[in-house]
Order: structure tokens, then sequence, then C-alpha cells
């Protein structure tokens, strides 16, 4: 029996998964890491710590198994965060996450001076706080003797494959989002890292994500009990890896994922763009591209309210009182701004907001208006591809958040379209596992390994009641947000 391991390098933790070739899955170890917030909107995690998760979480989840069975290894790991190491290969700082909103002046200054016409002529792209071009800027600028130190640059799954093989690769699907990559042509965009002031031999070498990068390095084969053989696949950013283990794949396939951050994922075989660029326009890990909306709290919205607020855990008795009569009728409304957000309001002064409150609101309506607010700023996404022409009248859908029946209905209503759910849902570390399979040549191409492996076992059908309902609250949602945005900014001024 030939064994796949896939690795889901989360925000919180890392979720690791041993699958056989026909998909099935035969173990899953979850390891969970520290999240530290330095200042408000900042977000760091020390590579380390990954390091450290990722190896014993491979020993614990081989425990039992025949490590000689394992033939594969591929990763989807959180995107666009900077992960810098100097000529020693030592790590010179925590890394700097995908939800951190401290780079607005230089986010600004790559917008506004350079221009999001020449950036998204570059690099398909325009600036976003959370991508990795504006992280290396505010190192030039805040921390001159570390930026001084940069040997290599690398993506938080790529350390993962460079502690596992010595290989300083990565793959287009999380090269995309470094506003580093020229996409549509599949390199490194000059232009783009001369004006970080970075060249090409700190970078990556670049890979397909089905394409093996290397084998792992006989002292971690020792230590973890496997082959040196055994063949370590470029892998995929997480919203890539996850569309692969949803079987979002080809052309015009929808996923929505419902983690830590939540993202709306469009499947295309060939290279587009939003001329809005309020959708990112990245390469696939399929060898296509896609179109994605990301808002950088998704479940993390409901965590907060339950574990920080509410300190409650269990999730489902607080959902309890939630009644099919309550849906579409709530007076409460939520913004989930809780670090600002990325698509498609492009915005870090935003912040989470609770608004409609009176006295007979109860603590249900406010989770209600968490589940719903979530919801809501998914369907902006979906609005603006919408609007591209792009018909999304049924989507997968995974992710934690997607445990959770009830907001699924909530979303299937709000977005009036069909929500497909997986029989696994182990998203990114499966489309990993998938990636490593074709890397050793179990399948010949993605879509094939997906034709085999993934399979729905229901679907979430929109109500026409209470989507109508949900379009008149949708609309009010609308007014929120603009009638705020200034307060925000003011809020923001030291
Ligand atoms: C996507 C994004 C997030 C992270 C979460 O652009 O920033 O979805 O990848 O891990």
């Amino acid at each position: 029996m030939r064994l796949y391991i896939g690795v889901d390098l989360g925000t919180s933790a890392v979720k690791l998964l041993l699958m056989d070739a026909q998909g099935g899955i035969k173990n899953v170890v979850s390891k969970e890491y520290p999240l530290e917030f330095p200042q408000p909107g900042w977000s760091q995690q020390n590579p380390e710590d990954w390091r450290k998760a990722v190896l014993e979480g491979i020993s614990e989840l081989l425990k039992g198994f025949n490590g000689a069975d394992v033939a594969g290894i591929g990763c989807g790991g959180q995107m666009h965060g900077l992960v810098v190491l100097d000529k020693d290969d030592n790590v010179i700082r925590p890394a700097i996450l995908w939800n951190d909103g401290r780079t607005a002046k230089q986010v600004e200054y790559l917008n506004e001076t350079i221009g999001k016409e020449k950036l998204s002529a570059l690099t398909a792209n325009i600036a976003f706080a959370g991508f990795t071009a504006p992280k290396i800027l505010w190192m030039r600028e805040n921390e001159p003797e570390n930026y001084a130190k940069i040997a290599k640059i690398m993506l938080p799954k790529d350390y993962v494959n460079y502690i596992l093989t010595g290989v300083h690769a990565c793959d287009y699907s999380d090269a995309s989002g470094m506003l580093l990559l020229d996409v549509e042509h599949k390199c490194w965009s000059k232009e783009m890292l001369d004006i970080c002031g970075v060249s090409e031999n700190q970078m990556p070498k670049l890979f397909e994500s089905f394409h093996c990068i290397g084998t792992v390095k006989p002292e971690i084969a020792k230590a973890l009990g496997i082959g040196e053989d055994v063949k370590v696949a470029a892998g995929a950013g997480d919203n890539a890896a996850a569309a692969i283990g949803t079987g979002v794949v080809g052309e015009g396939g929808c996923n929505i994922s419902l983690g830590t951050s939540g993202t709306v994922f469009i499947s295309s075989k060939s290279f587009g763009v939003d001329k809005n660029n309020a959708l990112h326009a990245f390469a696939h890990a399929d060898g296509g591209y896609h179109l994605m909306g990301c808002m950088l709290s998704a479940a993390s919205c409901n965590k907060w309210l339950m574990d920080e607020i509410f300190q409650a855990t269990d999730y489902a008795a607080e959902q309890a009182p939630i009644t099919d009569d309550k849906l579409g009728e709530n007076h409460v409304y939520f913004l989930p701004y809780l670090m600002g957000e990325r698509s498609p309001i492009n915005d870090t002064n935003a912040r989470g907001t609770f608004i409609g409150m009176t006295m007979d609101t109860t603590r249900a309506d406010l989770v209600q208006a968490v589940l719903e607010g979530v919801a809501y700023a998914i369907r902006d996404s979906v609005e603006v591809a919408r609007s591209l022409g792009i018909e999304i009248k049924s989507s997968k859908i995974c992710g934690g958040g997607a445990k959770s029946p009830l907001w699924k209905k909530i979303i299937a209503n709000i977005l009036n379209a069909e929500l497909e759910c997986l029989e696994s849902e182990q998203g990114p570390g499966m489309g990993g596992a998938m990636l490593a399979m074709v890397a050793c040549g179990e399948y010949e191409t993605v879509q094939a390994a997906c034709d085999k492996i993934v399979h729905v076992a229901s679907t979430v059908k929109p109500e026409p009641e209470l989507v109508a309902k949900y379009e008149k609250c949708y609309q009010q949602f609308k007014k929120i947000y603009p009638a705020c945005k200034q307060l925000f900014a003011d809020f923001a001024k030291p």
C-alpha cells in the first residue's frame, strides 16, 4: 500500500492527514501553535513553531503505520506570509502573516505612486496589506538591519518544504499572492523585484504545484522513519489546495472556504483579471488559474465571539436557539472586519461592528448576526464575480465553519446558491496529499485525482422565501460599511 501525507499549514494549527491512493483517510493529527498580535492589526508567527509542529505531527500521524509505505508529501499552506532567512538559514524575524495590517503606508505607495495599473500589468493584481511585497518594503523601511540580512525569501509552506528537502522552492498558486509574480506568464516580475530591492537569487525556484521539488533529506527521513526516496510536491497556497480537495478544478468551479479567513475561489482554465482588481487573479494548483475574493475574518469571527466574548465551548448549543423562524428576521447586523478587510473593500482600518441592538436583543441574536455578517461579506465577493458575468449557482464548501448546518443554510440563502458538501471535509490537507499523488505518478493529472477521490455527500438548497427575506437584509447590510468608513479612518488616526 502506498500512503501519502497531506499537510495543511493553517493559522491556528497544522492539520496532517494520511491517505491511501484511493482517497481513504487512514489517520488525522492536528497540532496548534501560537499566533501573536504584537499591535492591533498586526499578526505574526514563529516559523520554528511550524517546523516543530509539522515534524512532531508527522511522527504522530505515522504511529501504527509502516513508514516505508509513505510515497509522498504535499503541503497546502496559509498564503502571503513573509518568511526571511539569513545566509546561514536562520529565520531573521517572526513571519508576518496574511492577515497582518501593518503595511498600509507601503500599500498606498505601491497602489498610488507605482500605480494600480502598472501593478496589475506586471502581476495581475494590486497591493493589499496582507500580500508579501508590501511587507518586504515595510522591513526595508522599519527594520533595515534585518532587511540587509535577507538571503532567502519564502512563504510559510515553502519553509516547511525547505526543512523537509533543503530545496528553496515555491509553486505558482502561492507565489501569485506575493505581488512579485507575473501570474499570466508564471515567472518572477523583474520590475517588481526591483521595486522591492530584491534579486532573483533571493527568490525560490518556481514549480507547478503537482511537480516534485525533491526528496526528503536523509536526516529527516531517519527522524520520521520514512524512506529517503519520499517525494515532496511543490504544494499550493491553502485556498488552491482546498479547491483541489473539493474537486474545484478546470473551468468555472467554485469553492467557499469558511476557515480563519473566508474565501470564494473560482477556477478557470485560462488567465483572466477582474478589471477593478477587487478579486485576486492567481494561478491554480491544477496548472490553470483562478479568481478569488478573500475576507480576513470568517469562522474566526464566530470563534472570537464564542471564546473571547461569551467564553462558550459548545458552539452548536449557542446556535440551537436560532430556529428556522428566526432566519431573515434578525434586527442586529455585524460587520465582520475584526482584522480590517481585504476583498472587496481593501480597508485596513475597517473594524468589527454590531449595529441595531435593542433591549430585547438576545445572546442568540448576536450569534446569528455574526454568522449572517460573515455570509453577507462572502456575498460581497460573490457579487463582484457575478458582475464580471460569472454565474455562481452552486459552490462547494469547506473549512471549520462548514461543520455548522445552520451556517451553511444561512450562506446558501444569502447567496441564493446551492452548497455542495463533501464526503470528506479535509480541504487543504486532502488537496496537499492529492498533489503528492500526482507528483509521484499515482495519477496523471490533478483532474484525474479529483475524479477518483472527491465525492459530494449532500447539497444545501436555497429556499425562495428565505432568499427573498435575506435579499432585503443584504441590501440593509450593504449600507453599513459606507456609513462607517470615514469613522474607521478617523479612529485609526494616532
Ligand atoms: C488568501 C488568504 C487567506 C490565507 C489563509 O489570499 O490570505 O485565505 O491563505 O490561510
